[in-house]
């Protein structure tokens, strides 16, 4: 059988050794290598050990020693020991895909690829499938169908990811009751425990390396296990039932990712987890709107308002006009209305199962409110808050989708806030489970919203959402979600985000796709400097968060009369677009600082942002990116001379100059702060 297998063999730069003759399956060992389109990266699979295995190397640098493959189910023997390479095929791509929307529009796809069929000798079978590409490796399990393996349950994955050297690393724990929402931590690749993904680390030559997954679709989402030493392993969240995934033959895992990178900002410039996901399967997605939205929200986060009834309710008829009054007026596409729904009195927290997502509370009135936005140009932005009770979330859906698509409604904000571990559903039997937020069923769950969403041209942005797998090139609708600590913890976070974090989560959470982290507060201190709660960064570090954190949607957070009140200032988020030509990184280091150029979709204009952590910084760039046939005016939002987060937040200079391609700018950011410019293309 080997040997008619191995005809089928060609790859690119395959090194295939038969030790002997004989002509069983496990007399041979293979080696099998291919390499990135530029053969820096490479993958070199064997199967001349125990189990199958793959190694990584990266120029002369070894990234991963001798890593396991496999999988191991509740009734079929391990897929990993015993298991011989019978067969392999290599394949080329080198394409380019657009982006309804994005932070750029056109993607490169150049990688090539190698599909490993590994065989024992009671003639089960599985496919390993790579595809290498510049900025990482993906890599997939495929198992066929067969006599044996109709319904499978997964136990366990034995993929490992055996780090050549200790490295320093960014991260967050996993399996805890926050879900994602951790500060991050930055410890040696030695002493971490169990942690989520993204997680990037760097070697001790440079490297910059971040472990995901991508296009995780029926399948349950991994977190990464030290074992010993440097060696992580894939570790399945389970069911409620311990059991990791239910599937039947064929099915395929979502891709494991490896971007690997000389520095940092080339992990920023990776377009690895789209370019594993599906094209687009909704069809025509012109409905998909990006744009600008402000709402019924940090009135509830700073306790000025209620999402229950009451005296204190936000989302009362009348707030909610004097919102679409305030949209309307500075061009804004939605008002996001949050407690408008039966169901939040009392601890809505714990209270899932009694909230309506058709009964506006009686001083809220929905008909009269769309008509409203209608008139002024605005839309209503939904919301659902299921707080983990997705059956009856699911119960309802249907129902509330119809009726906000009546109402003209085009997104939605979905909310699963429930513990780790504590998602509330009832199976077939009428039996309580609970479900993990990353677990295959939430996977499906979240899903599920998404389809029926796109049937009704909505799209959906999901907050303790399961993490972002580049799915929106598939499903454009998946418009942005949170998935990690956002503006909201700086109202009640105790403590509140430090200013290291987003000189963190470009590195890290952003790398899997776009976030609805809400930026622009501008009343930093609402209980004043000194209180715990208050936001840790200078005011034009605010503004900065806008171009370095990419969403297609973006908040302005605060409340009207804060941006009322600093209309200079407010004047750059009125600017800024949210949907991008082109984008990339020019510098930065984990944790410490980033700048970012974007170049607005469908116009000639770009803007940076730029932002520290708690180190004051001064950073030199090139401008480049600039079209060099001409003149643009810069539009600078910077920190004042003598800005700090902790005592001097708001000092701000603004200021226009000429400026033209390739000139040097020295930007100067506070501790904790940042900048941003508009370069305004001139005609
Ligand atoms: C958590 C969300 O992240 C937040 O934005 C929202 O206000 C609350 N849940 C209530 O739904
Ligand atoms: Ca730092």
């Amino acid at each position: 059988m080997f040997n008619t297998r191995s005809s089928r063999l060609f790859t690119l730069s395959a090194v295939s050794i038969a030790l002997t003759g004989l002509s069983t399956i496990s007399a041979y060992a293979e080696t099998l290598t291919v390499s990135s389109p530029d053969k820096r990266l490479a993958v070199t699979v064997t199967d001349d050990n125990d189990n199958p295995q793959y190694s990584v190397h990266f120029g002369q640098e070894t990234i991963l020693n001798a890593s396991r493959l496999g999988l191991n189910f509740k009734t079929l023997p391990e897929f990993g020991p015993d298991f011989k390479i019978s067969a392999s095929w290599t394949e080329t791509q080198n394409d380019t895909w657009e982006q309804p929307w994005g932070e750029k529009q056109y993607i490169r796809s150049h990688y090539n690829e190698l599909a490993i069929e590994f065989e024992n000798p009671q003639g089960y079978e599985f496919i390993v499938r790579f595809r290498v590409f510049d900025d990482g490796i993906g890599f997939r399990y495929e198992v066929s169908p067969h006599k044996n393996i109709a319904q499978v349950e997964i136990v366990d994955e034995e993929t490992e990811f055996a780090f050549a050297t200790d490295a320093t690393t960014w991260w967050i724990p996993a399996r805890g009751w926050n879900r994602y929402e951790y500060i991050y931590e930055t410890t040696q690749l030695s002493e971490i425990d169990r942690v989520h993904t993204p997680f990037t680390l760097k070697t001790p030559a440079g490297t910059h390396v971040a472990i995901h997954e991508a296009a995780l679709v029926d399948y349950a989402a991994f977190t990464l296990d030290r074992r010993r030493g440097t060696t992580l392993k894939t570790d399945l969240t389970p069911w409620y039932d311990g059991i990791k995934v239910k599937t039947s033959a064929p099915f395929k895992s979502s891709w494991r990712t490896i971007q690997v990178a000389d520095d940092a900002t080339g992990l920023l410039n990776s377009d690895l987890i789209l370019n594993l996901n599906e094209p687009n399967k909704l069809g025509d997605v012109s409905w998909v709107e990006p744009g600008k939205y402000v709402g019924i929200w940090w009135a509830m986060h700073v306790n000025e308002k209620t999402w229950g009834s009451g005296d204190k309710h936000g989302a009362t008829t009348e707030e909610t006009k004097r919102y679409i009054d305030f949209a309307a007026k500075y061009n804004f596409d939605g008002v996001l209305v949050e407690g408008w729904n039966e169901g939040w009195d009392g601890s809505w927290f714990h209270n899932g199962d009694v909230f309506s997502f058709t009964q506006p509370y009686p001083d809220f009135d929905l008909p009269a409110l769309a008509q409203y936005a209608q008139q002024k140009g605005v839309r209503l932005v939904g919301h659902h808050e299921t707080s983990g009770s997705v059956s009856n979330y699911r119960n309802q859906i249907q129902d509330a989708y119809d009726l906000y698509e009546k109402m003209g409604v085009r997104q939605i904000k979905t909310g699963y806030v429930a513990d780790g571990g504590d998602i509330k559903r009832v199976d077939d039997n009428g039996v309580v489970r609970h479900e993990w937020h990353d677990g295959q069923f939430m996977a499906n769950e979240y899903l599920h919203s998404i389809l029926e969403a796109a049937k009704r041209k909505i799209s959906i942005n999901t907050h303790e959402p399961i993490k972002d797998t580049g799915l929106r090139r598939t499903y454009p609708n998946w418009i942005s979600r949170e998935g990690a600590r956002g503006q909201e913890f700086n109202a009640w976070g105790s403590p509140p985000n430090p200013p290291e974090h987003t000189a963190v989560l470009p590195y890290t959470r952003m790398l899997s796709g776009p976030m609805d982290f809400t930026p622009g507060i501008f009343n930093l201190a609402p209980y004043g400097l000194h209180a715990e709660n208050r936001v840790q960064t200078t005011l034009a570090k605010q503004l900065a968060l806008y171009v370095v954190l990419y969403s297609p949607i973006q908040m302005a957070a605060d409340l009207p009369r804060h941006y009322e009140s600093n209309m200079p200032a407010f004047r750059f988020i009125l600017d800024v677009p949210t949907d991008w030509s082109h984008s990339m990184a020019l510098a930065g280091e984990v944790g410490d600082y980033v700048v970012f150029a974007r170049k607005e979709r469908g116009a000639e204009d770009w803007y940076l942002g730029g932002l520290t952590d708690e180190n004051a910084r001064v950073v030199e760039i090139s401008t480049d990116f600039l079209d060099k046939n001409r003149l643009y005016e810069m539009q600078v939002y910077q920190d004042g001379a003598r800005a700090d987060w902790l005592n001097n937040p708001y000092e701000m200079e603004i200021y226009r100059k000429p400026v033209r391609a390739g000139q040097k700018l020295t930007l100067r950011m506070a501790k904790s702060g940042g900048v941003a410019i508009r370069f305004k293309a001139q005609k």
